[in-house]
C-alpha cells in the first residue's frame, strides 16, 4: 500500500501526529531507529487508521507516493541534519521533507537552501500545542515554498485546530517563516506565564491569598478579558493538592524553571532584529534567575527574603482585597498585551531582514486555537489587522481597540507595579512592559544625553533636530560644533 505520508521520529509529539493523520483518514508510515517504538504504537493505536510498519529509511521512502512527503520528529539540531543527510541519497526531485521540531530558525534557513539546490522542498513547521495538540489538532505554522504548501497544505489544514471552521494552519513565508513565527510564539508564551507567575506572587505575598484561593480568582479572571489557556491551567495548577504532603502542590515543586531554548532565540533575534523585545527578554531572564537557586538562597539570607514592608511599616495596598485583585488583573492584561505588541513588532523587523512578507492578521488566526498562548484577546488582535494595508497600526497598542484598554489598565497598572516596587516583589516583566509603554509614548526620551556623551568620549556625532547632517563637537577643544 502507498502511503500519503512518512513519520519518523515515533517519541510522543510524532506518534502523535502520525496518529492525527491517521485518523484523519491519511494512510501514514512509520518509521523509528528503534523498531520497538513502531511497534508499540501499532499495538496501542494501530485500529485508528491506516499505518504501515516500516524498519529502514529506506522501506520508508518506498512505502511513499510522489511527491513524497516525509516529516521529520526528531530532536531539534543534528539529529535532524542525521535524517536529511540519510533520506537525500533515498529521494526524487521535488520530495519534501518536512521538519516539525522547535528547530532554530537559522538551521531551517540553511536546510532548506541546501535542499532546494538538490531539487527537494524543505518545510520547516512550527507546530504547537504539547502533546494533547499533535493528538487532536495542534496550530501549524509552515514555511518552506509555496510550491511544496500547495501539496503538503490540505494536509495540515486538515489536521490543525479547527477555531469556529477555519483552520489553525496557513502558510507563513518562505523558507525559516514557520519556525520564525513559532518561536515567537514561545517568546510570547515565556512572557504570558511569567506575568501569571508575577500576578500570583505579587496577589500571595503582598495580599496573603493562598494558592487556593488564587486558583479561584484565576478561574474567575477565565470569563473576562484575559480569557485564554494559560489562565485555565493556571487555575489548575494551583487548586493541586499534593498527595504526599497536603500542602498546595505549588509549594512542592522546586521553583527553578527550565528552557530548551525557544524563548532565549527570541531574545536574542529580537536583539538582532533591533526590536525590543523586553518583557520576551525578561521573561528568559526570570527563567535564569529562577535557576541560580544556591545564589538566591545565598542572598535571601544576606538581605531577608521577606515581603518588605513601605517605610510607615504598612501594607499599602491590600487594604481592599477586591480592588487590589482586580489591579492585578489589569496589570497582568496590560502586560500581556505588551507582550503580544512586542512579537509582533519583532515579526515586522524580521519580515524586512530575511524577506517575508509576514501577514500578521493570518498569523494571529493560527495561534486562536490548538496552541499554547491561545486566548481569547486574539480575535480582537485580528480585528486590528483586517484593515487596508496603510490603516494597519504599526504597534499593536496604537489598535484602537486596544489604546482604549490600556488607558483603563493604565492605573491599576501603575499601582501594581509600584506595590511590587515598594514591598519588594520581583515583577520583571509588569515592569519592563509597563516601561516599554512610558518609552513608546515620549516623544523625547534621554537617548539625546547619550549621543551627547558618545560623541563627547568617541567622537561618534550627533544629528539635530533642527536640520539635516551629521555634528560633532569639539569637546576637548572650543566646543564648537562641526558638520562631519
Ligand atoms: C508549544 C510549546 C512547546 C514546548 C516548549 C516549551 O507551543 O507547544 O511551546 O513547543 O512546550 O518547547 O519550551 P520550554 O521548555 O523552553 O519552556
Amino acid at each position: 500500500m502507498s502511503a500519503d505520508i512518512g513519520v519518523t521520529g515515533l517519541a510522543v509529539m510524532g506518534a502523535n501526529l502520525a496518529r492525527n493523520l491517521a485518523r484523519n483518514g491519511y494512510t501514514v508510515a512509520l518509521h523509528n531507529r528503534s523498531a520497538a517504538k513502531t511497534d508499540a504504537l501499532l499495538a496501542a493505536h494501530g485500529e485508528e487508521g491506516e499505518f504501515v510498519r516500516t524498519e529502514t529509511l529506506a522501506e520508508l521512502v518506498d512505502a511513499l507516493e510522489r511527491p513524497r512527503r516525509l516529516l521529520i520528529m526528531v530532536k531539534a539540531g543534528a539529529p535532524v541534519d542525521a535524517v536529511i543527510d540519510d533520506l537525500i541519497p533515498l529521494l526524487d526531485e521535488g520530495d519534501i521533507i518536512i521538519d516539525g521540531g522547535n528547530s532554530f530558525f537559522e538551521e531551517t534557513r540553511r536546510r532548506e537552501e541546501r535542499l532546494r539546490e538538490q531539487g527537494l522542498h524543505f518545510v520547516g513547521v512550527g507546530v504547537s500545542g504539547g502533546e494533547e495538540g499533535a493528538l487532536n489538532g495542534p496550530s501549524i505554522m509552515p514555511g518552506g515554498s509555496q510550491e511544496s504548501y500547495r501539496t503538503l497544505g490540505p494536509m495540515l489544514e486538515k489536521i490543525a485546530a479547527d477555531y469556529h471552521g477555519e483552520p489553525c494552519c496557513a502558510w507563513i513565508g518562505t523558507d525559516g517563516a514557520g519556525h520564525y513565527v513559532k518561536m515567537v510564539h514561545n517568546g510570547i508564551e515565556y512572557a504570558d506565564m511569567q506575568g501569571i507567575g508575577e500576578a500570583f506572587d505579587i496577589m500571595r505575598s503582598v495580599a496573603g491569598m493562598e494558592p487556593a484561593v488564587q486558583s479561584g480568582v484565576f478561574r474567575e479572571w477565565n470569563t473576562t478579558d484575559l480569557a485564554s489557556y494559560l489562565i485555565e491551567i493556571t487555575a489548575e495548577v494551583l487548586d493541586q493538592e499534593d498527595e504526599e504532603t497536603g500542602h498546595p502542590l505549588i509549594d512542592v515543586i522546586v521553583d527553578s524553571a527550565g528552557q530548551k531554548g525557544t524563548g532565549r532565540w527570541t531574545a536574542i533575534s529580537g536583539l538582532e532584529v533591533g526590536s525590543p523585545v523586553s518583557a520576551i527578554a525578561e521573561s528568559v531572564f526570570a527563567r535564569s534567575v529562577s535557576s541560580q537557586r544556591e545564589l538566591r538562597q545565598q542572598t535571601a539570607k544576606a538581605f531577608s527574603s521577606g515581603v518588605q514592608e513601605t517605610v510607615t511599616g504598612e501594607f499599602a495596598v491590600a487594604d481592599d482585597r477586591e480592588d487590589f485583585v482586580e489591579d492585578v488583573r489589569k496589570a497582568l492584561y496590560a502586560s500581556k498585551l505588551v507582550s503580544y505588541a512586542q512579537g509582533l513588532d519583532m515579526l515586522i523587523a524580521a519580515g524586512e531582514e530575511f524577506g517575508w512578507d509576514l501577514d500578521l492578521k493570518s498569523i494571529a488566526s493560527l495561534w486562536r486555537a490548538g496552541c499554547i498562548i491561545r486566548a481569547d484577546l486574539l480575535d480582537t488582535i485580528m480585528k486590528a489587522y483586517d484593515v487596508a494595508p496603510e490603516q494597519r497600526p504599526r504597534n499593536l497598542l496604537l489598535a484602537e481597540e486596544f489604546t482604549e484598554a490600556l488607558n483603563e489598565c493604565l492605573p491599576a497598572w501603575r499601582r501594581v507595579v509600584a506595590a511590587a516596587a515598594t514591598h519588594g516583589v520581583p515583577t520583571p516583566v509588569f515592569s519592563s512592559s509597563l516601561a516599554y509603554y512610558d518609552s513608546l509614548r515620549r516623544e523625547r526620551l534621554p537617548a539625546a544625553l547619550t549621543q551627547g556623551l558618545r560623541d563627547y568620549f568617541g567622537a561618534h556625532t550627533y544629528q539635530r533636530v533642527d536640520k539635516e547632517g551629521v555634528f560633532h563637537t569639539l569637546w576637548s577643544g572650543d566646543r564648537s560644533e562641526v558638520s562631519s
